[in-house]
This record gives structure tokens, sequence and C-alpha cells, in this order.
């Protein structure tokens, strides 16, 4: 094995997101898909078949084979934990989809056992990659906002009956409407990712929440909306209003902003208000950002996690970074019963 050469992964699932995440990895030019494992046989022929990969019968031959460096899971939140500890025991690097887990305690099993087992341990936020979310980081970096004071989500859709039963993947499934097996719904399904982003843009983690939240039409019995009241860092305040049962304005926006400025994320681009002269704009004007690079962000996430398989450094979106998005997630889901929940902070490893 040499720096260069490609990652030998082998895709775990082939669902609706192991589509693009299968493609992307071996588009990344970083990694090659060595083959692919489902238990839907039909789903994982298809899909070796278009990366010209083999099919696997079973997680035990997958961990048995010399030629699998890693696993790419793409498989149902409740199966992420058992399959990343099976993974680390046979020596294998784990690239997992969001979330890491679906509660604390798991995660911290996967994450000892990657780090006994000196395996690389990545989750896919990869939408840190997106273009505009860089340089809103890149703006917050040099200064545009001052000292962080707020946060807003707002993240809006309506998902139908279809999505819950899984009716858009290859392989139907109710598993993202039961809290048993998901871990949650809305916030944990889809706004994740934003919580993620937030805590990369501003480098400031959730210390405090208090959420409320229901289902109150669709099946299962997972959140499709939820309200959240949080406290970031030690100063910023905001909040998450968010709903999967939203009809006909879809809408997905976040305002960060501070003592100096204001940024706005949204599905036109990024825009920039300072009172300082920020990245060649002029100060005390709205500047909007529109056109940016199409770049797949998965495959950029594939690469930067094979550099730190090779070189032993630290992957893009690792345990640390994981966890606290659980953390968060899972101290809001508490919250409704317990009242504000301070935010554990994340052990020391
Ligand atoms: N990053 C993103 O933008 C994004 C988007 C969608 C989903 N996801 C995440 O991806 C994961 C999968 O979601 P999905 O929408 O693709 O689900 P899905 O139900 O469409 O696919 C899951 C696949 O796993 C297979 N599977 C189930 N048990 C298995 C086992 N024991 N071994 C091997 N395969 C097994 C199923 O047959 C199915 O094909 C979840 O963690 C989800 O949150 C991420």
């Amino acid at each position: 094995m040499t720096a260069t050469e490609p990652l030998k992964v082998a895709a775990i699932g082939a669902g609706g997101i192991a589509q693009r995440n299968a493609t992307e990895t071996a588009r990344s030019g970083a990694a090659t898909i060595v083959g692919v494992l489902d238990v839907n046989m039909k789903a994982a022929r298809d899909l070796a078949g278009k990366l010209k990969a083999r099919v696997f019968a079973s997680y035990d031959e997958v961990l048995g084979s010399p030629d699998v460096e890693a696993v790419l899971l793409s498989t149902p939140h409740d199966l992420h934990c058992e399959q990343t500890l099976a993974a680390a025991r046979a020596g294998k690097h784990v690239l997992v989809e969001k979330p890491l887990a679906t509660t604390l305690e798991d995660a911290e099993r996967m994450i000892a056992a990657c780090r006994t087992a000196g395996v690389q341990l990545a989750v896919n936020y990869s939408f840190r990659y997106l273009p505009k979310i860089q340089k809103a980081k890149e703006l917050v970096r040099e200064g545009a906002l001052g000292d962080i004071t707020g946060i807003q989500v707002i993240a809006h859709q309506f998902k139908d009956l279809g999505y819950w039963m899984g009716a858009r993947s290859t392989s139907p499934d109710d598993w993202r409407s039961l809290k048993a097996r998901s871990g949650g719904g809305f916030l944990m399904m889809n706004v994740c990712h934003t919580i993620d982003y937030l805590y990369f843009i501003t480098g400031m983690r959730g210390t405090r929440v208090y959420a409320e939240y229901a289902n109150l039409a669709s099946p299962g019995d997972v959140e499709d909306i939820i309200s959240v009241s949080c406290r970031w860092g030690d100063r910023a305040i905001g909040s998450i209003c968010a709903s999967s049962i939203l009809r006909g304005a879809d809408t997905a926006e976040e305002r960060i902003w501070g003592t100096k400025g204001t940024l706005v994320i949204n599905e036109s681009g990024l825009s920039m208000y300072s009172t300082r002269p920020v990245d060649g704009k002029r100060p005390g004007r709205l500047h909007a950002y529109r056109t940016f690079p199409d770049v797949s962000w998965t495959a950029a996430w594939v690469r930067d996690f094979v550099t730190a398989v090779r070189t032993g450094t630290t992957p893009p979106v690792g345990a640390r970074e994981a966890w606290e998005n659980l953390a968060f997630l899972e101290s809001a889901y508490a919250s409704l019963t317990a009242g504000p929940v301070t935010i554990p902070e994340c052990p020391q490893w």
C-alpha cells in the first residue's frame, strides 16, 4: 500500500443514499468500491453492476476479505453501532452515514472500539464541503461578524407518507418513522446536517437546549415538528424552528449574526452584511454570493478521509465532531420532559 493508492472500500447498504455515496466514492479518485453488501440482494447486484464491483454474501465475508480496507455504512441508524464495532474488530476503517448512532452510549462504544483497533472513523456530514458553507466559514474567520451573538435556523419541508415508508428507496422500509430504529425524526434525520455545519462555520458548540416537539401528522412515533431554544458557546442565543409537515413553502435558511455583521445562508446562496471591510467588500452594505463551483461534497469528504487513513491524521468529521452533534440531538430530545438541558462536554479521549 502506498500513500496515494486508492482506499479499497466495501459499500454496506445499497439503498437511497448509497447510490450517491458509492458512486461519489468511486469518482473521488481516492477510493474504489470493491464490493457491495445489502440484505436486499437485487439492490446490491444493481449497485455492484453499475460500479463493476462484486456482491458480498454476508457482512462476515466483507470483514474477512483482505482486500477490503474500509466499510462505507449507508444503513439505517440502528445498525450503525453494531456494524462499526464489528468493522473495528476486523481492523477495517469506517465511513458511516449520519448520525453516528442513535444514542451517545452507542457512539462512545463505537469511538472506543475504533481507537482500540487503530482504525479511522468519520461521519458523513459532508455538507461542510458545500462551497457556500466553506465561504461562510471563511467570512467568519476573517471577522465579518465580530463576536457571534445569535443563530437562527428555519427548516420546513413536506414529507409525505412515502418518505416515512421508504417508497423512494431501492428497499422500502419504515425504519425512518420508528424512534427505536431511527433515534428521532426530522431533527435527527435532516436538521442534524445544519447543526453540524453551523458548528463548523462558527466553531461554537451548542451548550444548552430546550425543545418542544411532537408527531402531529406523520406515521410512526418520531417528531415531524420541533422548536428548539439554544445557547451556543457561552454567549450566543438562538432557535431552530423545523417541521416536515409544512405544505407549499419549503424553506431552509440560517442566520448567524454578531457585533459586526450578519450572514444569511439559504437556497439562493449566501449573503453578508458587515461593518468591516471583509473579502474586499464595501462595509455597511449587503453583499450576495450567488454562484459557486459545482463540486461533489461527498467525494471531497472521502478524499480527506483517505488522506487521514494514509497519513494517520484526524479525519474530517471524526469522533469528536460526530459526538458533539449527537450530544446536541440527544439533549434536545431529552429536554421535552427534563426541561432545559446543559449539553454534556465531549470526553477527553
Ligand atoms: N448524507 C445525506 O445527505 C443522507 C441522505 C439520506 C440518508 N442518509 C443516511 O443514510 C443512511 C441510510 O439512509 P437511506 O435513506 O439510504 O436508507 P434506505 O432504507 O434507503 O437504505 C438502507 C439500505 O440498507 C440496507 N440494509 C438493511 N439492513 C442491512 C444489513 N444488515 N446489511 C446490509 N444492508 C442492510 C437496506 O436493505 C437498504 O437498502 C441513514 O443513516 C440516513 O440518515 C444520509
